[in-house]
């Protein structure tokens, strides 16, 4: 409840929302949106808005994903991206639904000791320098799904993105909040701080923000695809910034980076359909783990927000996050991942008989070790169907807010600091929660390992709901709370994705929970079965969700409303 209400102060403010009355009424009431054709929805109104034109122009879904991936490239640079990477789950009504996977890769001089100095471990070297840079992957994988799949011409599907570029957009509140909070970490890098404000001067909301160097790229990639990013005058700026700032990242790598075609991971909920995202990302493998394990339980009947409910689902997320520490990472290099056990129904038979349903488990190193404790990352998801119910579920990242901080000279783009998502060296785990296990350490050429899920959920062969989130390991206890909520719980997709939410990731031994999302009485019979509880300041994640109506042939989608300036943009 507190949720919402926060949610209709908002509505009363936000820039954004005002632009929007349509969809910020739908906005303000827990109504979902409704459209006909087709649907994108993703955290900035512009860019729904010009991936929902793609579709009325006749593209595809993926057409308007490539579109709305380069427009909030522009206007959401906190995450939106060129320089970072993501996956995009393709789901067509007729044929096969298949994976592309741009995740970053590690340099050819990467190594599993890279982040250790003088033998010690340095996390800045690690998660805030030029060598948290990888290779990103964006563009190959727009493009590649593209070439797939793409109806209307690729440059087409750039142009919005170079407009918005070269005439600039209006700063929302939220974006220059953003960008002023983060304008002190940025000031190690000349070209982040021209890029990003007036001389040094943060922006303020109302303002317009042009980005010519980042048009000029883009121009690039639109008149060569692909070979306009990673070779040419783009790679040769990428591979000057790394010289500049001491990063490894060099022509040879990028020219050498390719997006890939990976087979989704498939389960089942309740005799719903599950696809979602496999290794390199842990997503896949974890969500459908938690939810072969919650089938065996009447989640409905013990009641949204109940102590039984939330103690069921803390205990099914503990053990899947203890099995993605110890065992998952980049599929190339690991060829014996347990996946199809992870995902089996045998499998979550054995992890049920291992829950008390009256007393927390506890998390212990056991033989093997924990996840890295902090987070403080940022990434962005959207979801676009398509007349024909064509659907992507897309969800990329720069890692931290604004990734390393380091804006190509020259280039206009922000690079990542993914390499922060390797663990940090051989062995090197300990109490604190650092884990140095072999599946996710740095090599040449290797993927680190990520937690973005993009899903999609079928109801009888056909598309029900399209999800995803932000949030670092947390997006994928949002996507499994969210597709609880819409099963089990009986709620509309704005409801699904507003309703509070809660984390548990194995180590810390904690249940993190967002404000008002668990009553006192709650909290306390929580508190008797042994956990510990902890009140999550910010939000716990940004879904953007797509609903198929069959009764009516409609869509309904919903953006969080933890995000002030996003929209659901139906035609
Ligand atoms: O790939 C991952 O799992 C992380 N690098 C994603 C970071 C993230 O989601 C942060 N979002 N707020």
């Amino acid at each position: 409840m507190g949720a919402m209400m926060r949610r209709r102060e908002s509505a009363g403010l936000s820039s954004a929302a005002l632009l929007l009355l349509s969809a910020a009424a739908a906005w303000a009431s827990g109504t979902p949106v409704r459209a006909r054709s087709g649907m994108v929805v993703s955290v900035q109104a512009e860019a729904s808005r010009i991936g929902a034109a793609v579709l009325r122009d006749g593209g595809g879904a993926v057409d308007a994903a490539v579109a709305t991936a380069f427009a909030l490239a522009v206007v959401y640079p906190v995450a939106g991206n060129i320089g970072g990477g993501g996956f995009l789950l393709y789901r067509p009504a007729q044929g096969d639904p298949i994976a592309y996977d741009f995740r970053e890769a590690a340099p050819a001089r990467a190594s599993a000791t890279m982040f250790l100095k003088g033998g010690a471990y340095d996390q800045t070297v690690h998660q805030d320098s030029a060598w948290s840079v990888g290779v990103p992957g964006t563009v190959a994988g727009l493009h590649l799904a593209w070439s797939d799949h793409g109806k209307l011409p690729w440059k087409h599907l750039v142009e919005p993105a170079i407009r918005l570029a070269q005439e600039g957009f209006t700063v929302s509140d939220a974006l220059a909040r953003s960008l002023k909070k983060y304008l002190p970490e940025m000031q190690r890098y000349p070209a982040s701080v021209a890029q990003f404000s007036k001389s040094g001067v943060p922006y303020p909301a109302g303002d317009i923000l042009r980005q010519p160097d980042l048009a000029r790229t883009l121009e690039r990639i639109a008149e060569s695809g692909s070979e306009g990013f990673y070779s040419g005058e783009t790679a040769r700026l990428i591979a000057a910034q790394m010289e500049t700032s001491g990063g490894l990242i060099t022509r040879e790598d990028l020219s050498a980076y390719r997006a890939r075609r990976r087979e989704p991971l498939r389960g089942s909920y309740r005799g719903y359909g599950i696809l979602s995202m496999p290794p390199p990302s842990s997503g896949g493998v974890a969500l459908i783990e938690m939810l072969n394990t919650l089938e065996g339980y009447d989640l409905a009947g013990m009641g949204f927000g109940s102590a039984a409910a939330v103690h069921t689902i803390v205990e099914s997320m503990r053990r899947a996050y203890a099995d993605r520490a110890r065992y998952l990472g980049d599929p190339d290099f690991n060829p014996k991942l347990p996946i199809e056990r992870l995902i089996s129904k045998a499998y979550a038979a054995e992890l049920r008989a291992s829950i008390d349903p009256e007393s927390a488990s506890g998390s212990t190193l056991e033989s093997l070790e924990p996840e890295a404790v902090l987070e403080s990352t940022q990434t962005t998801h959207f979801s676009v169907v398509d007349a024909q119910r064509n659907a992507v579920s897309l969800t990329y990242t720069l890692e931290d807010y604004y990734g390393s901080k380091i804006v190509v000279a020259g280039a206009g783009f922000l690079l990542n600091d993914e390499m922060g998502d390797f663990n940090p060296g051989p062995g090197l785990s300990d109490a604190t929660g650092r884990i140095g296990t072999e599946p996710n350490l740095a090599a040449p050429g290797k993927r680190m390992l990520s937690s973005m899920t993009p899903t999609i959920v079928t109801e009888g062969g056909e598309l029900l709901l399209v999800i995803g989130s932000p949030g670092g390991r947390t997006i994928i206890n949002t996507v499994l709370q969210t597709i609880l909520n819409l099963i089990d719980f009986g709620m509309n997709v704005q409801e699904a994705i507003d309703a509070p939410r809660f984390h548990h990731q194995w180590l810390p031994d904690r249940i993190r929970y967002e404000p008002w999302g668990l009553s006192p009485d709650t909290l306390s019979l929580l508190r008797s079965r042994g956990h510990t509880l902890y009140l999550e300041r910010d939000s716990i994640g940004i879904a953007a969700g797509i609903r198929v109506n069959h009764a009516e042939d409609l869509l309904e989608g919903a953006i969080d409303h933890r995000a002030p300036d996003g929209a659901a943009i139906g035609h």
